[in-house]
């Protein structure tokens, strides 16, 4: 039987996804394009309005679709479905099955039951008791990077966030699952190791924890032999350890890279937010990053026009990026999401403001992230090739990687030897809008 998956949201989804595939496989399903699926498998995320909207233009397109092809189904699954739930089953007689976050570990066998009873619809919305371990489905030969969950949900309750709702609370796992699925991986082919979770720094932090805190984790895992690089996403301000920031130093496999989400550059804000930071704070912490990993990338995430957000809250979020000297970040307009404080708050922010500032905002940070991508000119890094694609205009090929900044580094393919997943010399040439160009060195 042929399936087609979409994913929506972050990296934990498209991790969620990837063990979906496989577990998928080991069934004996085969991933298809659109016309040949039998059913679809939608990942949801509701993180802001927009992916959720995705959701609902997409199931709208397959409703149409399959009038004319009965036997095709669809399963709706991730922090939507978390949040929705069995009200798709009704909306959309073609969903025949419903996952949540925890969930997704029967999904498989969900699909498996649902492919052979034409009739049967069924619904997996309970969060579970402790981490969901899921059956272990790695390939014989995995790709150079690699992604590893070491914790499910979030029970910070940032006035404006979903997450701990679609996430449910936090939940360690246990460090030694986490560990051997490292090895795992390493011995088959993995180079590159991203952990993931809502606040990996809290890791271990809750009644889950078997003693491990996150800086012991990565400490353990930078061991691995063979495992090249070590990353981590996301990391929540309050709660970064002095041992995590003194890891940047002491780790060679750790990434000189940290994405430290901090929203919005003024007090009143942070406050209202519950962050539990403030801007001294949060610019301490840059400061100690620096001393640690003088060549540290900082990246971040900021929301504007947060309910009571004024003029000057926002000059002070400018200034804060200007003082962290962020290299990248992604920016948001405050939304309201169903349930959560502040959609409460007032006074809400006019739509075109919050227009105003962001454009602003990413103004300045594009010009912070040219100065960043022009100063690495002349200088070498090691670059991770990913993938081989083609220039745009010109059409030449090109390797794609990144360096242990994070940073895009595109290498003009000029011979025949494939470098997927190889880790190469280069120096940079160039810098262009968002990323470098390198040449490898001899
Ligand atoms: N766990 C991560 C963030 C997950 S959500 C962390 O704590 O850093 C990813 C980003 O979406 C957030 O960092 C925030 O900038 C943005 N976001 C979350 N809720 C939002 C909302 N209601 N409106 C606008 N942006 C939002
Ligand atoms: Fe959401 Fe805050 Fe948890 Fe991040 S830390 S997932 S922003 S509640
Ligand atoms: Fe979205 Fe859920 Fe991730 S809401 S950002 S998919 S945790």
């Amino acid at each position: 039987m042929f399936y087609h998956i979409v994913t929506f949201g972050c990296q934990m989804n498209v991790c969620d996804s990837w063990w979906l595939e496989r577990a998928l496989k080991n069934r004996g399903f085969t991933p298809a394009a659109e016309e040949e699926a039998d059913f679809f498998i939608l990942n949801t995320c509701s993180v802001r309005e927009k992916p959720e909207q995705k959701v609902y233009s997409l199931l709208g397109r397959l409703q149409e679709y399959t009038r004319e092809r009965p036997h095709v189904f669809a399963a709706v699954g991730g922090c939507v479905a978390q949040q929705v739930g069995g009200e798709f089953l009704k909306r959309f007689p073609f969903v025949r099955l419903v996952f949540g976050t925890d969930g997704l570990v029967m999904a498989p066998d969900a699909l498996h039951r649902l492919a052979s009873n034409p009739g049967l619809k069924l619904s997996l919305l309970d969060f579970s008791e402790m981490y969901p371990e899921r059956e272990q489905a790695l390939p014989e030969h995995m790709p150079a990077q690699a992604f590893v969950n070491i914790m499910q949900g979030c029970d910070n309750f940032c006035a404006y966030c979903i997450v701990p709702y679609t996430r449910g609370r936090q939940k360690s796992r246990a460090s030694g699952a986490i560990l051997r699925e490292c090895r795992e991986m390493v011995e088959k082919g993995a180079r590159e190791i991203t952990l993931l979770g809502q606040n990996v720094n809290s890791y271990g932090r809750d009644k889950y924890g078997d003693g491990t805190d996150f800086a012991a984790l990565l400490h353990m895992i930078a061991e691995i032999p063979g495992l090249r690089r070590l990353r981590f996403t996301t990391s929540h301000p309050k709660d970064i350890a002095p041992e995590v920031i003194r890891a940047f130093g002491e780790l060679p496999a750790l990434c000189p890279h940290l994405h430290l989400p901090v929203q919005s550059g003024s007090d009143r804000v942070l406050k209202a937010m519950g962050r539990k930071y403030d801007r001294d704070s949060y610019l301490r912490t840059v400061d100690s990053l620096r001393r640690a990993c003088p060549d540290i990338s900082l990246t971040t995430d900021i929301i504007v026009g947060f309910p009571g957000e004024t003029g000057e809250d926002f000059l002070q979020t400018m200034d804060l990026v200007r003082r962290a000297g962020f290299e990248s970040s992604f920016s948001f307009k405050y939304c309201d999401r169903p349930g959560v404080r502040a959609c409460r708050m007032q006074p809400k922010v006019e739509e075109e403001v919050k227009s105003e500032r962001l454009a602003r905002l990413q103004m300045l940070q594009e010009k912070l992230s040219r100065q960043a991508l022009k100063a690495r000119v002349g200088g070498r890094a090691t670059v991770l090739v990913e993938s081989r694609n083609e220039r745009p205009r010109t059409g030449e090929m090109q390797w794609r990687g990144r360096d242990g900044g994070n940073r895009v580094v595109n290498i003009p393919a000029e011979s025949a030897r494939d470098l997927t997943g190889k880790e190469v010399e280069v120096k940079i040439t160039q810098a262009k809008k968002h990323s470098l160009i390198g040449e490898v060195l001899p």
